[in-house]
């Protein structure tokens, strides 16, 4: 590899519901981020529907790509490799991005990088912030995944604590369903429990049995469905904005305090999160103040770069491409890819 030439990745992530493609140079300058999001098309089904999400990744992709390009005003010979999410993900929505990728490598004969979509999440951090590098904790919240992971380094990741039931995201958005907000919960409960109080309702915050640092979520869930049923039988008026900003409180709480828990335990002086959920406002102010008190760098990403996109992706394929991990014409989508894992 020539030592001085600018490296430019094409970066594609379709795992979930977001056709995503991104131009992304020498690592951590984004050229283009071009998102084609599919929620107004979910959202009467109330979730992600994986055949629907499939089909219209392959309606998206080649466009959304296009766009990528002539927006970072590069050619296709400018491209020095192609990253793409291989897992986990929707394994339909996956092979997209992944038949895709392997379409141009093969025909521009240049290398193919399968990247892992919460390596690329916790790469996002890199974008903003070009002083950090490893090793730092990254706490990773998404709709499909809660993982404390310790980033020892470029591509090497070690997974500390993690959820014993549902992701964090999924639990906003199935508490927002709950109470009539609709899909995706998230954001909508970011929204209105800004003019709730955070501490009306006393939910429980379940701490995990012998593993200090794993998550659960799910009795919260139930600790939120049990008092709208019980208002409901009480004729209790519900007040949806005191529901979201108790059940909000209740998971910046088990977040918080299992991540500074991590930060103590292996004496990290630097944090970060990544992910959907990374983008609420409570969490990333309650980390804020923790991590001031105790003298930890905080890093967060802008909401872009929090939920799915490609610049992500582009940036976990350029450290992999410079430490020469590449992929052959073999690379098949890996629904259940373990953090950290190389297929
Ligand atoms: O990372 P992401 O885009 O997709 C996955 O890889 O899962 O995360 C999507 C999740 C959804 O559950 C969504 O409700 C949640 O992130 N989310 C939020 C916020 N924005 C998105 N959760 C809480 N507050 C937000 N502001
Ligand atoms: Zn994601």
């Amino acid at each position: 590899m020539e030592s001085n030439k600018d490296i430019y990745i094409l970066a594609i992530e379709s795992s979930c519901d977001e056709t995503a493609a991104a131009v992304v140079k020498n690592g951590r300058t984004i050229l283009s981020n071009v998102i084609s999001s599919q929620i107004a098309l979910h959202t009467i089904y109330g979730g992600v529907v994986p055949e629907i999400a499939s089909r219209k990744h392959i309606e998206k992709i080649n466009q959304v790509i296009n766009q990528a390009l002539d927006e970072a005003k590069v050619a296709l010979d400018d491209i020095d490799a192609i990253g793409v999410t291989y897992g986990p993900g929707l394994v339909g929505a996956l092979l997209v991005g992944v038949a895709e990728a392997k379409a141009i490598a093969f025909a521009r004969k240049i290398p193919l990088v399968g990247v892992h979509h919460i390596e690329g999440h916790i790469s996002a951090n890199y974008i903003e912030n070009k002083e950090l590098e490893p090793p730092f904790i990254c706490l990773v919240v998404s709709g499909g995944h809660t993982h404390l992971v310790v980033v020892n380094d470029y591509g090497k990741y070690e997974v500390i604590g993690k959820t014993r039931d549902d992701a964090a995201g999924e639990a906003f958005d199935k508490v927002a369903r709950a109470i009539g907000l609709g899909y995706p919960g998230g954001p909508k409960i970011d929204k209105i429990s800004k003019e709730g109080n955070p501490y009306a309702i006393k939910f429980p915050v379940a701490k995990v049995e012998g593993a200090p640092l794993d998550f659960s979520f799910s009795g919260l869930k139930s600790a939120v469905l049990n008092h709208i049923n019980m208002c409901q039988m009480k004729n209790i008026e519900i007040n949806t904005a005191d529901i979201a900003a108790s059940f909000q409180q209740a998971v910046v709480e088990a977040l918080v305090s299992r991540g500074m828990e991590a930060c103590e335990m292996y004496g990290m002086k630097k944090f970060a999160i990544a992910g959907g959920v990374a983008s609420n406002s409570a969490i990333r102010q309650a980390f804020a103040k923790e991590c001031e008190e105790r003298n930890i760098s905080f890093y967060y990403p802008s909401p872009i770069f929090c939920t799915d996109n490609g610049a992500m992706i582009g940036v976990a394929a350029y450290y992999e491409y410079i430490n020469g991990v590449t992929h052959g014409y073999d690379l098949n989508a890996v629904p259940g890819l373990k953090l950290g894992e190389r297929i």
